[in-house]
């Protein structure tokens, strides 16, 4: 059960059950030959499907005078579930292939949201491929591999590696902590709720372009988080900024971890007992209109800041059908979380993830 399979109906790495390990990474386009990005997406598949099984990049037989096709530092792991899901971004669809027609309307940068400060060298790309599985060696030898291949092509714009699951996308999955060491994931969607996913997660036939039916829009989002100074917090008040307990995850109106949030609730003062500005009530699909994201998002950190503070925090990764459900949510998170005090987002990109890789097909098929 090591192996997830590349092709299928929609892309693996989505309602895959989330694996422990992440490299994700964007890449711009630097040919002006559109068949040369078409051939590279071509290598690019076979690639990821011999990777995925555990086996090394294909190519030709080993000679001392060329470097080996693969690199070679996965060799002998075990694949650990490994799955690599391909997204297109918005400037991928400029003039310069010829693909301003087949645009979706939706896929456009994603507007201002404060109080997000993003760092350019962060942000955005013409494609992003994310790379899942229980070891970090195994991501990191695919986006490695994948930029080799891409040299003269693609080059890398940014990369963020991420360990520690911040969501589940099975009921089979255990919640597990986020970087505050609060449960992460509780109410998030489950690909058993296959009604649902199919409702907020795959683009259906509203979309304006046929080659995306049955994909995904991907948000990226590089959450700092303001460690030391969330780490003087008292514990009252970080369980008010989730609306959580902190031990059991429970909401503040219930006793164990997935009992249902009460948000009229009101303790003997008058007050709410999950507070207005609390996190999971702003962010909950009852004030939402419905709206719903298929979370999948890691634990992240890159050392410490100049000024000597962890730099670390959640990598934000979210699949749904429409970048609306994002916006909107992050647009009420924005203006009233009473997390933002100790976050700030600094980096990220919107994707759209084409659907799944059929029999003799490459990435981007239904798309060149
Ligand atoms: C819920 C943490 C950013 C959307 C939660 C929960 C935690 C949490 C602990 C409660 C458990 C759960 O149901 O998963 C964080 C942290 C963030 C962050 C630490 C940033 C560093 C975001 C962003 C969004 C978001 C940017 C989307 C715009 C949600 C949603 C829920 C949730 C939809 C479920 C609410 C519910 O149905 O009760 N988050 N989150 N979160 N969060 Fe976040």
């Amino acid at each position: 059960p090591q192996i997830v399979p590349f092709r299928g109906q929609r892309q693996a790495g989505i309602v895959t059950q989330q694996q422990d390990r992440l490299t994700f990474a964007a890449f711009d386009v630097v040919t002006r030959n559109r068949s040369e990005l078409v051939e590279l997406l071509r290598t690019w598949t076979a690639a990821a499907e011999s990777m995925t099984r555990g086996q090394q990049v294909p190519g030709g037989a080993s000679q001392l005078q060329a470097p080996p096709a693969d690199t070679g530092e996965a060799a002998g792991l075990k694949p650990g579930n490994l799955t690599v899901t391909i997204g297109f971004g918005p400037s991928l669809f400029d003039d310069r292939f010829g693909l301003a027609a087949k645009r979706p309307a939706l896929l456009r940068p994603l507007p201002k949201l404060p109080p997000e400060d993003l760092d350019p060298h962060y942000t955005g790309g013409d494609l992003c491929v994310q790379a899942c599985a229980d070891d970090p060696q195994v991501t990191f030898h695919v986006i490695r591999n994948l930029a080799r291949l891409g040299a003269g092509t693609v080059v890398l714009r940014w990369m963020q590696l991420g360990f520690g699951r911040t969501a589940s996308t099975s009921s089979a999955q255990a919640t597990q902590r986020n970087l505050m060491g609060f449960k992460d994931g509780t109410r998030n969607l489950r690909a058993e709720q296959a009604e649902l996913i199919d409702q907020h997660v795959w683009v259906g036939a509203e979309t304006d372009q046929p080659w995306l039916r049955g994909g995904s829009y991907l948000v990226a989002r590089r959450i700092r988080m303001f460690i030391e100074t969330w780490d003087r917090d008292y514990l009252g008040d970080q369980q008010n900024v989730f609306g959580r307990y902190k031990g059991s995850g429970a909401p503040l109106t219930g006793v164990s971890e997935f009992d249902t949030p009460d948000f009229a609730a009101r303790d003997a003062e008058g007050g709410l007992v999950i507070p207005e500005d609390a996190h999971v009530r702003l962010a909950a699909p009852e004030h939402n209109n419905g709206t719903r994201l298929l979370r999948r998002g890691y634990s992240f950190t890159d050392g410490i800041d100049p000024t000597g503070n962890l730099l670390g925090g959640l990598f934000f990764i979210a699949f749904m059908r429409s970048p609306e459900q994002f916006i909107s949510v992050q647009r009420k998170l924005g203006e009233s979380d009473a997390l933002n005090e100790y976050i700030q987002h600094i980096g990220g990109g919107l994707f759209a993830c084409p659907p799944g890789v059929g029999a003799g097909q490459h990435w981007g098929q239904s798309l060149f």
